[in-house]
């Protein structure tokens, strides 16, 4: 490894050692029939959650039956060091897996394997407002003992704002992906998007995958993949799966689906603090956000 990826992972994870597996990720073969969904973490990719789901639905053409049959403790396999989902080891189960395969990963752009590249495998990013996932950010942290302590919200804005937390800097991952997207297939997704407007939104998904489903299916996968009913599923949050390193007592995968609610969570001068720095680390990019609605 350069020793320069070497430092890059270890901002990355934040911690010396926990990149033990990386040479095996770094060298993952890549197929062009893969599909591969990232985000940046509480983005609604992750878990088995969101984007996850309407891509599942869409696979499995809007049969939620397979969908759920399909529920496996790691569905899809995601590209990661092995601590973050302590006993999924993605990598084996991603090797295992018979193609089309759809697999998922919050790696920065720059460290993602060269294979995805080679391959011209397409990939979904989902991007979300970087207020509202700090605060979602911060919620997991509170309830999820293998992530580094949060601190308070006030603590945690600030390790956030600098990059300091599990997954570095949102603005390098968002900014990232954002640059190779003319370059690569990449389909880049807005949470708030979503939330707005999911029938637009999986018909942008369905264009980028080459299919085409009738209205009534599409309805069908919004229903089940709206916020209500997947937080009534145990199945679809890592309720089941996580059950013994998240205290659901505290907070949740499945906690609010909303968007803006760092307003509730801010203070005005946490906001404006924040504001300024997200205006110098954000400025001469084309990517804008909705942070209002
Ligand atoms: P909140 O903590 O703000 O509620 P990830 O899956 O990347 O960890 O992101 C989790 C966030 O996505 C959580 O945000 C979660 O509630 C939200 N989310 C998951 N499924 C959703 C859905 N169907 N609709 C809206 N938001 C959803």
């Amino acid at each position: 490894l350069q020793e320069v990826q070497v430092k890059e992972i270890n901002a990355v994870l934040l911690t010396k050692g926990m990149s033990d597996n990386w040479e095996s990720i770094w060298n993952f073969q890549a197929k062009p029939n893969d599909l591969l969904i990232a985000s940046y973490p509480k983005s609604a990719l992750s878990g088995t959650t969101w984007t996850q789901e309407i891509v599942d639905m869409i696979q499995n053409d809007g049969d939620v039956r397979k969908c759920q049959r399909a529920y496996t403790y790691v569905r899809q396999p995601h590209l990661e060091w092995k601590p973050w989902l302590l006993s999924t080891p993605g990598l084996e189960e991603a090797e295992k897996m018979p193609s089309p395969r759809t697999m998922k990963t919050h790696l920065p752009v720059q460290l993602l394997p060269p294979s995805f590249w080679k391959e011209n495998t397409k990939i979904i990013y989902v991007a979300r407002n970087a207020k509202d996932v700090a605060v979602s950010y911060y919620h997991l942290s509170r309830a999820m003992s293998v992530l580094p302590r949060p601190g308070t919200l006030d603590e945690f804005i600030d390790k956030f704002m600098n990059g300091r937390v599990l997954w570095g800097s949102w603005y390098d991952h968002v900014k990232g992906w954002w640059n190779k997207k003319d370059k690569h297939p990449i389909l880049y997704l807005f949470y708030e998007d979503m939330k707005e407007n999911p029938k637009q939104e999986i018909q942008k998904i369905l264009k980028f995958l080459e299919k085409d489903l009738s209205e009534e299916i599409i309805n069908k996968i919004i229903y089940h993949t709206s916020f209500d009913i997947m937080k009534q599923n145990p199945m679809a949050g890592y309720d089941t799966i996580h059950i013994n390193i998240i205290d659901h007592s505290i907070s949740s995968f499945m906690r609010k689906g909303i968007t803006g609610d760092w307003k509730n969570h801010f203070t005005v001068s946490q906001s404006e603090k924040f504001d300024e720095h997200y205006k110098k680390k954000m400025a001469g990019t084309t990517l804008t956000f909705r942070s209002e609605i």
